[in-house]
């Protein structure tokens, strides 16, 4: 695991955008696996400046997105369709035949999930996958409990998640109970792992995450298994780390590695 500690939000944003670009300059047909919530949305916003003032080219990227609310229509403002749309889609030349976002109006929710599984894998699998963080250390919208080996499925949201995303709802009885989510699984086989987390409340879900047990109590642990895989964080998120120093200090001699 590669720890990056920036200042700030900001930091944290412009870091990870850096890195997304450089992966996409790299592999312009390259398959993009990509989150929603308010913490990449920053790293959001620099791709688009990316692409509008340094000419970033999106016309052959592919994405999958995670998951989305189960029960809301792709115009709701809440549903993850209309925040990727309004938040980055719209803002670059991306081919929306490339597009992917799992549907949340499904009835035949079995036959879909495996429809989206077998899509991932005709493309050749997700290169890099941008993760979130919930609170209780979930990614995607896999809660404590989920497999470890879990693939794309519907999953009802724990108590703590319908609280957290109430903010964006006019009320929390107005939070779906329910999404469609990629599996730690699926997650687990995408060839390389970007995570995100800003502020003091994702503090002790990252430290689980980073130096915890590997754990189905914390599904991002199992990211301690995946052999590629950055972190980026504020310093906030990052306080609750013990081995803080040494990742800092890694990260400071690693451009000498790259030297040799
Ligand atoms: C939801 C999403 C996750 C996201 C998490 C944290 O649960 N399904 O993908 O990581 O929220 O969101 P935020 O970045 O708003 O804290």
């Amino acid at each position: 695991m590669r720890i990056i500690i920036e200042p700030d939000y900001e930091g944290m944003s412009k870091k990870a955008a850096q890195i997304v670009a450089e992966r996409i300059r790299n592999k312009p047909d390259i398959v993009l696996g990509l989150a929603t919530g308010s913490t990449p949305l920053g790293m959001y916003q620099e791709l688009v400046r990316l692409h509008k003032e340094e000419g970033l080219d999106f016309s052959k990227v592919t994405t999958f997105n995670l998951d989305e609310y189960w029960g809301l229509s792709p115009s709701h403002p809440q549903s993850y369709h209309y925040f990727m749309w309004n938040n980055l889609f719209s803002h670059i030349n991306i081919d929306p035949d490339r597009v992917y976002i799992p549907s949340g109006r499904v009835r035949d929710i079995k036959t879909y999930c495996q429809w989206y599984e077998d899509k991932i894998k005709q493309v050749g699998g997700i290169d890099l996958q941008i993760l979130g963080i919930g609170r209780d250390g979930h990614i995607g919208f896999n809660e404590p409990g989920s497999s470890l080996g879990s693939r794309t499925r519907i999953k009802t949201l724990a108590p703590e998640t319908v609280e957290d995303n109430a903010r964006f709802f006019k009320n929390k009885d107005e939070v779906p109970r329910y999404a469609i989510t990629m599996g730690v699984g699926t997650i687990m086989e995408a060839k390389e792992c970007m995570l995100l987390a800003s502020g003091k409340n994702k503090a002790e879900a990252v430290q689980k995450c980073v130096e915890g047990p590997v754990s189905s109590e914390c599904t991002s642990s199992a990211l301690q298994l995946h052999p590629k895989v950055i972190i980026v964080l504020d310093e906030e998120a990052s306080q609750n780390l013990k081995r803080k120093d040494y990742y800092i200090y890694a990260e400071r001699i690693a451009s000498r590695l790259e030297e040799i």
